[in-house]
């Protein structure tokens, strides 16, 4: 990592909730932990609550105990870093509460700062008006957007303007956390770093793509939250669309902000849209019911207690994505992504093309298995690559097997430890890069193709498949690929 130790303020809006608690803080520690914070660093907790410092530096204390448990007892890093944390109560609908963030310094002795925006996308336009009505939108001040921006194009337009009313484009990090995982941005060093791969990456090699985001968790304790998103909104929308961006993109011609943003958005706009009965042949949507998982009996979508029988909302999709452009054209792009499956993994898979004739003429050998590029990304980093091997032995003949050439990142760098998405993240903030972040025209053309898919399933009576806890979605997602003559690549 490039290092920058310039001085900054990081202040939470939603210090107190679930994010900041979870992710947030423990990212901030660990790059105290790592050196990559400037001494003069703070990072200050914003919300409606009264509470003082020493309150605050208690909470966050809990919260590492529990996040990061290997930073209990710390006696090197805690200290500093608790010094560094404060909090001010501000009520983000208050405007006259955002005076205290000047009597607390907050940008004082010229110091940049960070506001990241940990609640609900409705606030934004208020907090950053709020922000530059007491001179807090300098151009060293930025701004960080949490997902979801809006629940369609309409309404993301609309928070959107309302924000750049006040802060310019520059200032803006319309964070997705799924761009700042190790494995994620080890895509783009696998593509562009090597000549392996780049020639063979295109219709004329690649057969198909597939990118699994699979979560074992439900929705439990957020229905509320949820049932309004919905898997396409919570997840394709942003998580996945981003991963196919950077599969499919063309190589930038820099690794800066808007050189890859130039190049997502090209692949944004040749989306093939899907609506009317398209959405129907190329899209599967889910609902979970009970079922086991690890041993474990689950309960279903509607078994929360806060549920409405009724809800139409997804917990699963899946479906087949087609790019219109000359190195994409006739290759399927298939996504998946539901709550409460069978096993907790996220992976991208290239599979290539099967070789134009088989040589190896042995009714073994008759089915080559094609060459496969695995990029997984969660529970373990690795990427793998299969090629077919003879089987050794003089006995075996010509006999071929596939066999994963792997690289374990965490073996390879000797166990170094991968930060966590939002390490990096925070960091490039603060140190004002914003390649990793989405411009908002692509955000824009990511919310138009979902809502063609969207107001497509709204026209419907059809409810969402249900699928059992743990098992791999409806059966009409495996039947997705099959009718195209494919497969889901099994975990
Ligand atoms: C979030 C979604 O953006 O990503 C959650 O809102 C989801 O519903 C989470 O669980 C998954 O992130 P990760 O990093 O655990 O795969």
């Amino acid at each position: 990592m490039k290092v920058s130790l310039k001085a900054c303020d990081v202040v939470i809006f939603g210090g107190v909730g679930d994010l900041a608690m979870r992710k947030l803080l423990p990212a901030l520690y660990h790059l105290d932990m790592d050196g990559l914070l400037a001494p003069t660093t703070r990072v200050v907790g914003a919300s409606r609550r009264d509470m003082s410092n020493k309150e605050y530096q208690d909470k966050v204390r809990e919260a590492l105990d529990e996040f990061v448990p290997s930073s209990v007892g710390d006696e090197k890093t805690w200290p500093r870093f608790k010094e560094r944390l404060s909090y001010v109560t501000v009520d983000a609908q208050q405007e006259s509460d955002f005076s205290r963030l000047n009597d607390h310094n907050i940008g004082g002795e010229d110091r940049d700062v960070v506001f990241y925006l940990a609640t609900s996308p409705d606030l934004f336009g208020s907090i950053c008006s709020s922000l530059a009505v007491h001179g807090l939108n300098a151009p060293r001040m930025r701004v960080v957007l949490e997902k979801p921006l809006g629940r369609d194009l309409m309404s993301s337009r609309a928070i959107n303007d309302e924000v750049m009313k006040n802060f310019t484009e520059q200032q803006a990090f319309r964070i997705d956390h799924y761009l700042g995982k190790e494995t994620v941005q080890n895509l783009l060093a696998i593509r562009f770093g090597n000549t392996l791969f780049e020639p063979l990456w295109d219709s004329a090699h690649i057969d198909n793509v597939q990118i699994t985001v699979s979560e074992t968790v439900g929705v439990e304790g957020r229905w509320g939250y949820y049932d309004k998103a919905g898997a396409m909104r919570d997840m394709v929308q942003n998580h996945l669309i981003q991963l196919l961006c950077l599969v499919a993109m063309e190589p930038p011609g820099r690794m800066d902000a808007d050189s890859v943003r130039d190049e997502k958005i090209k692949v944004l706009k040749a989306l093939r849209p899907i609506t009317g009965a398209n959405a129907y042949t190329k899209t599967v949507r889910g609902q979970y019911a009970k079922g086991m998982i690890n041993g474990k009996e689950v309960m279903g979508y509607f078994d929360d207690e806060d549920s409405n029988p009724d809800s139409r909302t997804e917990t699963f999709v899946a479906l087949r994505a087609d790019i219109d452009n000359w190195r994409w054209a006739g290759v399927p792009f298939y996504l998946r992504t539901g709550k409460r499956l069978g096993q907790r993994y996220s992976e991208i898979v290239i599979q290539y093309k099967a070789v134009p004739h088989s040589i190896f003429s042995d009714e073994s050998n008759r089915q080559l298995q094609r060459n496969q590029l695995i990029i997984r990304l969660q529970p373990e980093e690795k990427i793998s690559l299969t090629v077919m091997n003879k089987v050794p032995g003089a006995s075996e003949g010509m006999n071929l097997q596939p066999v994963d050439l792997n690289l374990s990142l965490t073996e390879a760098f000797n166990n170094r430890r991968s930060p966590e998405a939002y390490e990096r993240l925070l960091l490039d903030v603060m140190r004002n890069d914003a390649t990793l972040f989405m411009r908002y025209d692509e955000v824009e053309a990511a919310w138009k193709w979902v809502d063609g898919i969207m107001s497509a399933w709204s026209q419907t009576s059809e409810r969402p498949k249900e699928y059992a806890s743990g098992s791999w979605g409806p059966a009409a997602s495996m039947a997705l690929p099959i009718k195209d003559g494919r497969n889901w690549h099994d975990y």
